[in-house]
């Protein structure tokens, strides 16, 4: 439709890289939360979907994507959910480049997003920044130090150092890439994870791709029709709505969905049956 009204959106940002590298402790950092306390022996099981917003006087959201390893990923691209705008790569100054930092980097380039590198844990007296960058010449990634052109950052989960540096990358890179959606329809959503809950059923977290989510809105998710019945936010609260690139909790589906599955809102009931009934023929 030529006639739609695209607005900025925010860039979602998916974090990848080696296990322990720190992922979700550089989200927990940027986020001021305590993710990685809670986690079972320290390492992540579910995507974690999270939005934040910059502290400076142009308040900027960023949505982030915690992964755990790169199957989530994977799996949404092979369904054609390209969900990611911008890549950051983690990587553990002390360790350095591992396989699943090589699996990432290859995903990566295989899905074409722009990479930013963090490399993390700099507050370490074992750190080697300098080793990374010089490693990852080896893979084809070349940081701006050596004159490449992805761009790279000194971090520390633990301390705080270089996390602004990070964001203002982040932010630098989206800018670039001119993101942009109409919140003004009705909204598609995809799948990043879903699973049966004890108490409240089937529950899906979705990132909406353009248009604006609404409570009471009748929708089909895979070969399933369904009614908004809750959204909640990363913060666990009920919200009204969830526009473009925000991830949000939807509550009231009939059956649990896939990763990559697309939320699609129709006009009513009618209409879900038979795009539900349309797509199980397919
Ligand atoms: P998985 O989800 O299991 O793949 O791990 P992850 O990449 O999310 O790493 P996580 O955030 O769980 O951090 C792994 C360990 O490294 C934890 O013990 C953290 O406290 C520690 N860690 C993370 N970042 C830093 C850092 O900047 N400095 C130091 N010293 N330790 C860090
Ligand atoms: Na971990
Ligand atoms: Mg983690």
């Amino acid at each position: 439709d030529p006639e739609e009204t695209l607005k900025p959106r925010p860039p979602v940002v998916t974090i990848m890289g080696h296990v322990d590298h720190g992922k979700t402790s550089l989200l927990d950092a940027l986020r001021g939360a305590n993710v990685t306390k809670g986690e079972a022996g320290g390492i992540t099981q579910h995507i974690g979907a999270y939005q934040i917003t910059t502290k400076g006087k142009e308040k900027q959201k960023v949505t982030f994507l915690d992964t755990p390893g790169h199957e989530a990923f994977t799996q949404m691209r092979q369904r054609g959910a390209n969900v990611t705008d911008i890549v950051v790569l983690v990587v553990a100054a002390d360790d350095g480049i591992m396989p699943q930092t090589i699996e990432a980097i290859n995903h990566t380039k295989a899905a074409g997003v722009p990479m930013i590198v963090a490399i993390n844990k700099c507050d370490k007296p074992e750190a080697n920044p300098q080793k990374v960058r010089e490693r990852l010449l080896e893979h084809e990634v070349i940081v701006e130090a050596m004159s490449g052109d992805v761009q790279d950052v000194e971090v520390s989960a633990k301390t705080g150092a270089g996390l602004d540096d990070l964001l203002e990358k982040i932010l630098l890179q989206a800018e670039l890439m001119e993101l942009k959606a109409n919140p003004e329809r009705f909204a598609e959503a995809t799948v990043v994870e879903a699973q049966l809950d004890k108490g409240r059923g089937p529950v899906a977290t979705v990132l909406v791709n353009r248009g604006t989510l609404k409570r009471g809105d009748t929708f089909v998710v895979g070969t399933e029709s369904g009614r908004v019945r809750a959204l909640i936010d990363d913060h666990g609260k009920q919200v009204k709505e969830a526009g473009p690139a925000t991830p949000v909790e939807v509550l009231g589906l009939g059956g649990v969905p896939q990763a990559g599955d697309m939320l699609t809102v129709v006009e009513n009931e009618q209409r879900a049956r038979e795009v539900a009934q349309y797509r199980q023929e397919k």
